[in-house]
């Protein structure tokens, strides 16, 4: 079986990790706060000092971390994976990051004689747990193969779409329609709560509706509960909407309903709501309407 590092133990990396070490794999693993990779080293995998560590003891690594920046950050310098790895060991990139910074991650790893799949994911916190994720791969189609087993202990569903990049435009075009999505409710549930309706009462009747998707039905109760724990933080579809923007930049695409939403993200976020999880932009709708955020 191949040796496995991994490196970023965050909400999706920790249950991610978990299942590889689950399913038999000699599993080394880092993070940047070292409390977080406990669960792991219960499971027995090995808890390395830093990620030069982590591609010395193995032969891929998989890399869940917030942003281009953080890969960026754990790949290079006197501790980082490259400084520890060899020729024909394989990077999984499946962190969410624009198509562009992930080819150049993928040439920059060329360099040192690495193999890189971009290998986002669809899916929450509830699927990496259970093992059920979507997982998006651009890359070499036999080195996409070659780690099917790996991939297949964190997700169900496996899409291979082309080459270096491609996985990581797919994870975008999700999002752009989670985000949408998600705003769309949000605003619905502001300008109900204006008009005094009744938001349990509004919610049970959107969840008997056709717009009642399986993403909508997880964010209503969430909504009317006023439960922002993070499942998916703010800030990250906050990351993932200037990706958006970007890339459609870049290849020349309109995205008008994607910029709208970023900028209400920016005010979601810079309003404090970051750390929540990204439905708490009803509350910086809520705030907008000239509303309290406080239940009752
Ligand atoms: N949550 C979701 O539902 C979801 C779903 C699909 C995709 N994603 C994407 O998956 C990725 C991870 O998401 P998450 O929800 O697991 O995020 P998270 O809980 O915020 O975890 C982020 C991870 O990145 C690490 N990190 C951040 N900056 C770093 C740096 N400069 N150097 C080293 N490590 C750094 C963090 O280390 P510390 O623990 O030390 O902070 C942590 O391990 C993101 O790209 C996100 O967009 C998330």
């Amino acid at each position: 079986m191949q040796r496995v590092g991994f490196v970023g133990l965050g909400l999706m990396g920790a249950p991610m990790a978990e299942n590889i070490a689950r399913g038999g794999f000699p599993l080394t693993v880092f993070n940047r706060t070292a409390s977080k990779a406990r669960s792991l080293e219960a499971l027995g995998a090995k808890v390395a000092s830093s990620p030069k560590e982590v591609a010395a003891a193995s032969q891929v690594v998989i890399t869940m971390l917030a942003d281009a920046s953080a890969v960026e950050a754990v790949l290079t310098g006197a501790d980082g994976l490259l400084a520890g790895g060899r020729p024909g060991m394989v990077l999984m990139d499946m962190s969410t990051v624009s198509p562009a910074q992930s080819r150049r991650i993928a040439s920059e790893v060329a360099g040192h004689g690495w193999m890189t799949l971009d290998a986002p994911v669809f899916g929450s916190t509830g699927p990496a747990k259970e093992g059920t994720l979507g997982i998006l791969v651009g890359g070499e189609k036999d080195v996409f193969e070659a780690h099917r087993e790996i991939l297949s202990k964190m997700g169900k569903h496996l899409y291979y779409f082309g080459p270096n990049g491609s996985g990581a435009t797919a994870k975008l075009c999700f999002n752009l329609m989670v985000a949408a999505q998600v705003a769309g409710l949000a605003e619905a549930m502001a300008l109900g709560a204006k008009s005094g309706l009744d938001l349990d009462l509004l919610g049970q009747a959107i969840l008997a509706s056709p717009v009642a998707s399986t993403l909508v039905q997880r964010k209503v109760p969430l909504i009317v509960g006023r439960d922002f724990a993070a499942a998916f933080p703010l800030k990250h579809m906050h990351k993932d909407l200037g990706l958006m923007i970007d890339t459609g930049h870049e290849l020349g695409v309109p995205l008008p309903v994607t910029g709208e939403v970023h900028e209400l993200f920016t005010a979601a976020k810079a309003c404090g709501h970051g750390d929540q999880d990204f439905a708490a932009v009803f509350l910086q709708l809520l705030q907008m309407a000239g509303l309290s955020t406080n239940p009752g």
